[in-house]
């Protein structure tokens, strides 16, 4: 395939360049298209849109591959570990067992929050969703921790993302106590990231918890599936964010917005409802005709994707892992058997088939969190909780590239042309 494009317009025929990457697409570089043509390009959606170069994520959707800096979700989420894939993302390469020591070190004594924090969830009424209180509070993280919000200083935007990949699960469990009417629990020095976020969420003063290995291995595999996905949404508004010179904690408040919405992090709460809405087996029929109606706006929440045009293969590891932890807890949800029939169902009937729409990551997640004990309004947070590592790395890898400037799309503009005032004695 040639490195250039060949772009025929009224007036003139244009050469562009084609950017070759490691693997994957090549991208046409139309950087200098409207000063060479007086002409955008249209993509809503940004369906056919490189919207900048990474050397941190690569999926390919036709054949549902999902790689972290090489290595795949499938060999990740069994042999390793979510610090493990944290360092792995934000520094390039697996850290050796000083190198991981040394970042579970520095993760861990940041895990406590400026106990001035713990005020800002009293605002909150208790019902309040956890996910509009993470937004506040994540937002607020840059009056308590102004010294690492210089984004020039390199050393200051890694305290920062430490400061922020620490942070989360324990803002994160605060923000489930407060719901429950139960006191903050302070994080542990000797447990480990996963084993700290259960017990600062399950654990309660008046007797000892006990971490369940079964139940810690599980949530950090599933933090390890939510870690990074390329240029999702939410990223992308982190990424855009950034680009203003926004701080790290400002930019991750409007990823966890973004993340919050149904057609992307909010689909694993919204999956599960819908599955506990079906209920039994002979029901799924009725939501799959619904789900094929163009004149009902009901979709199969935890299926399609825009990239996956396969099988999500973290909805693969994610329905081994249920099954796992259903036999380990010995709990039988019925609500697994009906995902299973659900998903079985779908991927017989020719509407999804010739849409290409398989179970994504949140089709089965919900199911493992619930049958852990958390409940849905949280899922999505702990979407974010892992999601803060995929964030930060990209917020890295944007800031320190020297190109970098601000993220400004233009339009198709379809308003009304240019019209004189009317003074309204005469409209
Ligand atoms: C995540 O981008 C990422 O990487 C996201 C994510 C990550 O890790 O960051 O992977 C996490 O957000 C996963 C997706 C979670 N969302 C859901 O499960 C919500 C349900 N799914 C959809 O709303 C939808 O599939 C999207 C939003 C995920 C993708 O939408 P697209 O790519 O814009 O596709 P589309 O809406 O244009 O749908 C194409 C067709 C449409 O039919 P036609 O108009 O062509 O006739 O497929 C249909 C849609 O109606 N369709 C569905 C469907 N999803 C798409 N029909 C029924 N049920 C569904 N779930």
């Amino acid at each position: 395939m040639s490195d250039t494009v060949k772009l025929t317009t009224d007036s003139k025929e244009l050469e562009l360049k084609a950017l070759s990457g490691s693997v994957g697409p090549k991208v046409i570089d139309i950087r200098k298209l409207y000063a060479q043509t007086g002409m955008f390009t249209y993509d809503p959606g940004f369906t056919s849109t490189a919207s900048c170069d990474s050397a941190l994520t690569y999926i390919d959707g036709d054949e549902g591959v999902l790689l972290h800096r090489g290595y795949s979700i499938e060999e990740l989420s069994e042999k390793s570990s979510f610090m493990e894939v944290a360092y792995l993302l934000l520094r390039g390469s697996l850290p050796s067992k000083d190198e991981l020591d040394g970042f579970n070190n520095t993760i861990t004594r940041h895990t406590m929050v400026h106990e001035q924090l713990s005020q800002f969830y009293r605002g909150f009424r208790r019902d309040a969703h956890p996910m509009a209180i993470m937004c506040g509070v994540v937002g607020a993280l840059s009056a308590f921790y102004h010294d690492s919000t210089d984004i020039t200083d390199p050393q200051q935007r890694m305290i920062a993302s430490h400061r922020l990949i620490a942070k989360m699960p324990t803002l994160a469990a605060m923000a489930y106590k407060y719901s429950i009417g139960q006191p903050f629990v302070y994080p542990r020095n000797d447990l480990s990231y996963t084993g700290n976020f259960l017990r600062m969420t399950f654990s309660v003063p008046a007797e000892e918890y006990e971490v369940n290995p079964v139940i810690e291995q599980a949530l950090d595999r599933i933090f390890i599936l939510h870690a990074d996905h390329e240029q999702n949404a939410s990223t992308s508004t982190v990424r855009l964010a950034g680009s203003s010179g926004a701080n790290p904690f400002a930019c991750i408040a409007a990823g966890i917005a973004c993340l919050w919405g149904p057609a992307h992090g909010g689909a694993n709460e919204a999956a599960l409802n819908m599955l506990r809405e079906i209920g039994t087996p002979e029901r799924i029929p009725a939501y799959i005709a619904r789900a094929k109606n163009k004149d009902d706006p009901f979709r199969l929440m935890g299926f399609g994707h825009r990239v996956y045009k396969n099988y999500d293969p973290r909805a693969t590891v994610m329905q081994k892992t249920v099954r796992e932890v259903l036999s380990a807890l010995k709990v039988n949800d019925p609500i697994f058997d009906v995902a299973l029939q659900l998903e079985d169902m779908a991927l017989h009937d020719d509407y999804f088939r010739e849409k290409k729409l398989f179970p994504n990551v949140d089709f089965y997640s919900g199911i493992i969190l619930s049958a852990i004990g958390f409940p849905t309004d949280m899922f999505t947070v702990l979407f974010a909780l892992a999601r803060t590592v995929g964030w930060v790395a990209h917020w890295n890898e944007m800031i320190s590239d020297p190109e970098q400037k601000i993220g400004r799309p233009r339009q198709l503009y379809t308003g009304p042309a240019q019209r004189p005032y009317v003074p309204v004695a005469q409209r």
